[in-house]
C-alpha cells in the first residue's frame, strides 16, 4: 500500500502530514494512541530512536535515509495489521535498558519491573543482614527474553562496583529454545561479563544440570487461564507466542509445579518470588501455603493491583 507518493520529509510540514495520515490509517478501534504510534515510527524510519527529538531537527541539512518513505508505509503497514511496535523495531525498553524482541518471546511488561525491583531490593537486604553472605544466587523459570534476570543483574553488578558487595550469578531456564537464542542476545548486549549467566533449557526445575541451591526463585509465568484467551487484544493474540502468555488450562499450572518443587533448590531463607494475573494472587498464595510455603510480601502495582508476591519456606 503506497502512503506517501512523490512525499519527502525534507520539512516539518511534511513531516506533520506523514503523521496526520499515518494517524488517520491507524485510527482502528484497537489502537488507543494512532498518533503516538506513528510518531514513534516515523522517528526510527529517519534514523531517529527519540521521536520527541523529530520536531527540533534542521530536516534540510540532514541526511536521511534513502529509503525512509518506504520502510514508515512497511511500518504503517505492519502496525496497521495490529502487530506490536516492538516487534517492528525489534526492541523493547524496561527497566534500565532497551532489549531486543522478537515474535519468539513476549514483549517485556511494564508491571513486570515491579518483580525486577522487589528481588534487587531484598538481595541487597538479605547481603547487609548477613543472609547472603558470598554470592547472591537467582534461578529464574520462563526466562524468555531475558529481561527480568538480566536487569536484577545488572542492578546488583551497580551497587556491587558502588560498594564492593552483593556479587550475583543468574540461572535463566525457558521451555523454548528460540526464546533462550533471543536472552542469551541480550546478556551479550547488556551484561559486561557472560560469567554471570547461564542459560537452561528445560521443563521449570526440569533442566539438566540444574543441581545448586538459590537465594531465588523467580518467576513471571504464564498465568492467563485459557478461557479467557477470547478477550485478549488482537495485539497480544496474534501476535505473541502462546506458550508465553496461558497454561491452555486455568492459568495456574505453573504455580502448582514450582511450588511443589522449589523447596529443594532453595537455600535457607531464600525466597520465591511470583509475578500474578490481576486476579490471582489469592488463588496463587493458596497453592504456596498447600505446598509448606508462607507469604513474606505482597507487592501491588501502579493499578493497586497485587501483582507479585513473595514466599519463604514454613520450615525456616
Ligand atoms: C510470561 S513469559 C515471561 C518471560 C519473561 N520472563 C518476562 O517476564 O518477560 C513466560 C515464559 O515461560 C516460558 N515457559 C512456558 N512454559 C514453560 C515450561 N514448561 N518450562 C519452562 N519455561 C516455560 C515461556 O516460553 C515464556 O518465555
Amino acid at each position: 500500500m503506497r502512503l506517501y507518493n512523490n512525499m519527502t520529509c525534507n520539512n516539518v510540514e511534511n513531516l506533520k502530514l506523514m503523521i496526520e495520515h499515518a494517524s488517520q490509517v491507524l485510527s482502528q478501534e484497537w489502537n488507543e494512541n494512532p498518533k503516538l504510534d506513528a510518531m514513534i515510527l516515523l522517528a526510527y524510519a529517519i534514523g531517529m530512536y527519540d521521536y520527541t527529538e523529530m520536531f527540533m531537527c534542521k530536516f534540510d541539512k540532514m541526511n536521511l535515509p534513502d529509503d525512509y518513505v518506504t520502510q514508515f508505509e512497511s511500518y504503517i503497514n505492519r502496525r496497521k495489521l495490529g502487530e506490536p511496535i516492538a516487534y517492528i523495531l525489534n526492541r523493547k525498553s524496561f527497566w534500565k535498558n532497551d532489549f531486543y524482541v522478537n515474535y519468539d518471546v513476549l514483549i517485556p511488561r511494564p508491571e513486570t519491573e515491579f518483580l525486577v525491583e522487589y528481588v534487587a531490593k531484598n538481595a541487597i537486604l538479605m547481603q547487609e543482614r548477613g543472609i547472603i553472605c558470598d554470592r547472591c544466587d537467582i534461578l529464574e523459570l520462563g526466562v524468555g527474553s531475558g529481561c527480568v534476570l538480566i536487569s536484577i543483574l545488572n542492578e546488583l553488578r551497580t551497587v556491587a562496583l558502588q560498594k564492593a558487595r552483593v556479587v550475583s550469578h543468574g540461572v535463566g531456564i525457558d521451555i523454548s529454545d528460540v526464546a533462550l537464542r533471543v536472552a542469551k542476545r541480550n546478556a551479550e548486549n547488556i551484561l559486561s561479563s557472560m560469567q554471570d549467566i547461564t542459560f537452561l533449557r528445560g521443563n521449570w526445575f526440569d533442566a539438566k544440570m540444574l543441581h545448586r541451591k538459590f537465594d531465588f526463585v523467580i518467576s513471571n509465568p504464564p498465568y492467563i487461564p485459557f478461557s479467557e484467551w477470547h478477550v485478549l487484544s488482537k495485539e497480544v493474540k496474534d501476535f505473541e507466542p502462546r506458550i508465553s502468555l496461558t497454561d491452555m488450562q486455568d492459568g495456574l499450572d505453573a504455580y502448582r509445579v514450582i511450588s511443589a518443587n522449589a523447596k529443594q533448590f532453595l537455600k535457607d531463607k531464600g525466597l520465591v518470588v511470583v509475578e500474578v494475573g490481576y486476579d490471582k494472587a489469592n488463588a496463587v498464595i493458596s497453592i504456596f501455603q498447600n505446598a509448606g510455603f508462607k507469604v513474606k510480601d505482597i507487592v501491588m502495582d501502579l493499578c493497586n493491583i497485587e501483582r507479585v508476591v513473595s514466599f519463604t519456606s514454613v520450615d525456616n
